[in-house]
């Protein structure tokens, strides 16, 4: 029996040289000292030893269990060690690796000269509001003075949620809604997204943006409407820029007229880009009705005012040379770089 548990000692020594990792050492221990364990075992047969044998062979057992169990725990110390310093090899990282560049964006052009705009108004003492995109039609159509039977009105060219509700087709709804919650002296911008019931071309899309203007106080004329928009008009375009002022008809301006800008690409000598006209229309504009400023019970008697509105598209197309409005859309990385 001595030479079964001098047997067993020299196997462990043997094997725990060899075993690499936790799961097969935790084998090794249960096939040696576990219930039904080899050195287990040998113990049982202790039995059959002599009284005088049995404490001899059983003091060696012991020493032979204790000495396998730290042996057992050693390695079990080992193999997690080594463990650990490999998993620390794998995770070591450079410090002095240059960090991931993160490429930064930048401003849709649209937002580019919309803020340009904003900053010429706010500078001439405007603020900039904002309103509603789903709009009463009264805002839309009725306080604007457009007549009942109008065709803009017509369930082709806009879109309606209800018979009182549409998405809005301009901004001039803010001009009544500000009127009604301030009174004068009145001096807002109004940007925002607007629609219309169009297909999808070069110039046309059904979701665009525009630029309200709104003044209203005593003693406003023509002139303060042209003084006002001369001077936007070459802050944007630069100080050459002339304009001039077609008659038009508005339904919530009287009398009212669109501005033409002298293009800014040949001054007024007739190119590309203003189709060899010399001139770029490039907004709405005249003097509040006074059906309006009734509406919005102010007394047409005591105050007057002007009032503008132009596409953010068209305006954004003109400066940079842009010939389709979808590149807007459509999110194309190549074309969105170029606007710094
Ligand atoms: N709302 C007009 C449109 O969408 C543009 C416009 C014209 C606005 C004249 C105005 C204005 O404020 O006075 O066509």
């Amino acid at each position: 029996m001595k030479n079964q548990l001098n047997e067993v000692r020299r196997l462990a020594q043997e094997e725990l040289d060899r075993i690499e990792d936790l799961k097969e050492l935790e084998e090794f221990r249960v096939k040696l000292l576990g219930k039904k364990g080899k050195l287990t075992q040998i113990l049982r047969g202790m039995g059959q030893l002599s009284p005088e044998e049995r404490p001899v062979i059983g003091k060696i057992a012991n020493q032979i269990r204790s000495e396998v169990e730290g042996k057992i725990e050693e390695t079990k110390a080992n193999i997690q060690k080594k463990e650990r310093d490999l998993r620390l090899l794998e995770e070591k990282i450079d410090v002095t690796l240059p960090g991931k560049k993160h490429r930064l964006g930048n401003r849709h052009p649209l937002t580019l000269a919309l803020d340009e705009i904003k900053e010429i108004f706010l500078g001439m003492g405007f603020t900039s509001v904002e309103g509603p995109e789903v709009e009463l039609t009264y805002y839309n159509f009725d306080a604007l003075n457009v007549p009942k039977d109008h065709p803009a009105r017509d369930l082709q060219d806009t879109f309606y949620i209800n018979e009182d509700i549409v998405l809005r087709t301009q901004t001039s709804p803010v001009q009544v809604r500000t009127m009604e919650s301030n009174k004068p002296p009145i001096r807002v911008i109004v940007p925002g997204r607007v629609y219309r019931s169009d297909e999808i071309d070069a110039t046309h899309s059904p979701v665009f943006h525009q630029i309200e203007g709104l003044v209203v106080d005593k003693n406003i004329t023509m002139g303060d409407l042209k003084g006002t928009l001369g001077v936007f008009a070459k802050k944007l375009f630069g100080e050459k820029t002339k304009t001039r002022f077609r008659p038009h008809q508005f339904y919530f301006t009287e009398p009212s007229a669109e501005m033409d800008v002298s293009c800014f690409a040949c001054d007024g000598e007739g190119c590309k880009v203003c189709g060899g006209e010399g001139w770029i229309e490039i907004l709405g504009c005249g003097m509040v009705h006074p059906n309006v400023l009734k509406i919005c019970d102010i007394d047409p008697k005591e105050y007057s005012g002007f009032a503008f509105g132009m596409g953010l598209e068209r305006i954004t197309m003109i400066k940079y040379d842009i010939h389709d409005l979808r590149l807007f859309f459509e999110n194309d990385i190549r074309f969105l770089m170029q606007f710094k």
